[in-house]
């Protein structure tokens, strides 16, 4: 189809992938609500001057009671460009954190499980009457590339394959209704994420008790050097703007996409038995 102002709904679009997606779709002729949490990020969205692109603030995935006013917000606006019903949803925000599971932080751990996790399903729990009433209304899932268990970046991967198997259910549970629920599983994107988390790394080396860091401390290092050697051919988040794009516009959109650096070689590794998997990740 030809996007005529058609309405997405985009998550934590303050950085990284969902600001890309939210300014891609919206200079193809989607209706973009671009949700951040802090004033000054939808500041900087609207100085983009598209008028496409509707900051929402804020919405924060851990505070549920925010969702109702965004409702009405894209509601409003929806009603004001005569469209009938919110398009799609792009589940897209997310934290990240590097740590062993033994030492894995865990209000930072219960924060991402409410933003990756329940915020979402809030989210659709009050979207869902309207992406109904859109023709083609479809969930777009922005995920890790593939069901594999990383070791130390569990915050993110544990939740992925929780959200993988939210996303799958919901396939089978909205198929009377015909709206795709779509997995674009990206590699490694350049975007601040990826910084961010090594900064947390260092901060946390120094919180950590030295005697259990120790335990760890060679696997970690490790970790460190093969991701910088990774973040050197990490793909620009346009690319992610642009397969969402693809899989907004498609009459029938596949179940799954695949974007960015090395996403598919992880999701050919994901083919593998779970034993030869586990072995691989554990050589790594
Ligand atoms: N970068 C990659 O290589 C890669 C690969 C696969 C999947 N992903 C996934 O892609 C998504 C975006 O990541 P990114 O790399 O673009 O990181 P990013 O630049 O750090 O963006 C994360 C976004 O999520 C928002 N966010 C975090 N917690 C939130 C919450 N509780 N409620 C609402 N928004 C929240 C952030 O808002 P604030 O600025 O307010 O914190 C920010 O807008 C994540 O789900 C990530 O797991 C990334």
């Amino acid at each position: 189809m030809i996007p005529n102002q058609e309405g997405v709904l985009v998550t934590g679009c303050s950085s990284g992938i969902g600001r890309a997606v939210a300014i891609h779709l919206a200079e193809n002729g989607f209706t973009v609500f671009a949700t951040v949490r802090k004033q000054a990020d939808a500041d900087r969205l609207a100085e983009l001057e598209n008028p496409n692109l509707v900051p929402i603030c804020p919405l924060d995935l851990t505070r549920p009671e925010q969702i109702p006013a965004v409702l009405a917000t894209v509601q409003a606006e929806l009603a004001r460009k005569g469209k009938q019903g919110l398009y799609a949803i792009v589940n897209n925000a997310g934290g990240s954190m590097v740590a062993p599971i033994e030492l894995m932080d865990l209000e930072k751990y219960h924060v991402e499980l409410q933003t990756r996790l329940l915020g979402p399903v809030a989210l659709l729990q009050a979207f869902l009457p309207l992406i109904r009433q859109a023709p083609g209304g479809r969930i777009v899932w922005i995920q890790t590339p593939a069901l594999l268990p990383i070791p130390y970046v569990t915050s993110i991967h544990a939740c992925d394959f929780a959200a993988n198997c939210l996303a799958r259910s919901l396939e089978i549970e909205l198929k009377p209704w015909r709206i795709p629920n779509v997995l674009v599983r990206c590699g490694g994107i350049n975007t601040p994420a990826a910084t961010r988390s090594m900064q947390d790394l260092d901060q946390a080396f120094s919180q950590w008790p030295k005697e259990r860091i120790d335990l760890y401390r060679a696997a970690l290092e490790k970790e460190i050097a093969s991701l910088g050697k990774f973040d050197e051919g990490r793909t620009d988040p346009v690319e992610v703007g642009k397969v969402v794009c693809t899989a907004l516009k498609a009459a029938r959109p596949r179940s799954r996409y695949q974007v960015g650096h090395m996403s598919n070689f992880a999701a050919f590794a994901e083919l593998f038995p779970q034993s030869w998997v586990d072995a691989l990740m554990a050589r790594r």
